[in-house]
């Protein structure tokens, strides 16, 4: 069943993804090499209590951490240790708040130091994606165009979208309905409408679309250990067309 939510809602939800927005942005800054995923953690957690807000992953399905950091191959879920990160890596930190009864969730890659063209070309291309996908969020489109236009975006460009993972509507819960699969055809699924909220959020792989689960239950990766990436917004459908609740900035 998908919840619509009235306006006074979508406001307590920007204030949730605003804070997701204000933290993804600081971690954005502190990622260099050297630096490790459980520092970026530990950022995350003390930057989400200032705010008076609670992280939304911890304890979720009892996943311990209330960041996800998924490095090079990892394609989201990856956990947060003391890997240190080296130039020419890519790093995936996906953050998601709960606050004042409503939940925020977003999601970016950044490059670590100086990465191939190949790999700046697949973050490009992921977060082209999913601006094509929020294009299409708008009132009388159908979810099929979202994911049409996400996966023709990324396989125009040479790159596989991952299958086994796939977006949500949020609000009072981090995960509604409907599933929002980055891959689809235009014209098909439910009709949106105003006051859907939507995290959308295209996993890309540089190889082949499979991934497996590592034995900590968490971690996915990519099957035949090429890069992936995932950039994540959450897009509230209005009359006006999508308003991205999560955005970094003032533009
Ligand atoms: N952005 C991811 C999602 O929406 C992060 C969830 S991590 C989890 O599913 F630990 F909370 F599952
Ligand atoms: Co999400």
């Amino acid at each position: 069943m998908i919840i619509l939510k009235f306006p006074e809602e979508i406001e307590k939800m920007r204030a949730s993804n605003l804070i997701v927005a204000e933290v993804l942005l600081t971690l954005k800054e502190k990622v260099k090499p050297g630096v490790t995923t459980a520092e970026l953690e530990q950022c995350a957690e003390k930057l989400v209590r200032k705010k008076k807000a609670e992280p939304a992953f911890k304890g979720y399905r009892g996943y311990p951490y209330s960041l996800c950091t998924s490095v090079n191959a990892e394609v989201v879920h990856g956990m947060p240790s003391d890997r240190e990160l080296s130039s020419g890596d890519i790093i995936s930190l996906d953050f998601g708040v709960y606050y004042k009864g409503y939940y925020g969730d977003a999601a970016v890659t950044v490059p670590v130091g100086d990465v191939s063209i190949e790999l700046q070309k697949l973050l490009a291309v992921t977060e082209c994606g999913l601006y094509e996908g929020i294009k299409e969020a708008q009132p009388g489109n159908r979810l099929g165009d979202i994911s049409a236009a996400v996966q023709r975006c990324v396989e125009t460009a040479g790159f596989s979208v991952v299958r086994d993972f796939v977006g949500h509507g949020i609000g009072k819960a981090l995960h509604e309905d409907p599933p929002i699969p980055n891959f689809g055809i235009q014209g098909r699924g439910i009709v949106l409408k105003p006051g859907m909220v939507l995290a959308i959020e295209p996993m890309v792989n540089m190889g082949s679309c499979r991934v497996k689960i590592l034995s900590d239950g968490w971690t996915a990766v990519t099957e035949d250990g090429k890069p992936s990436a995932h950039f994540e917004h959450s897009v509230a459908i209005t009359d006006n067309g999508p308003d991205v609740l999560s955005k970094m900035s003032l533009n």
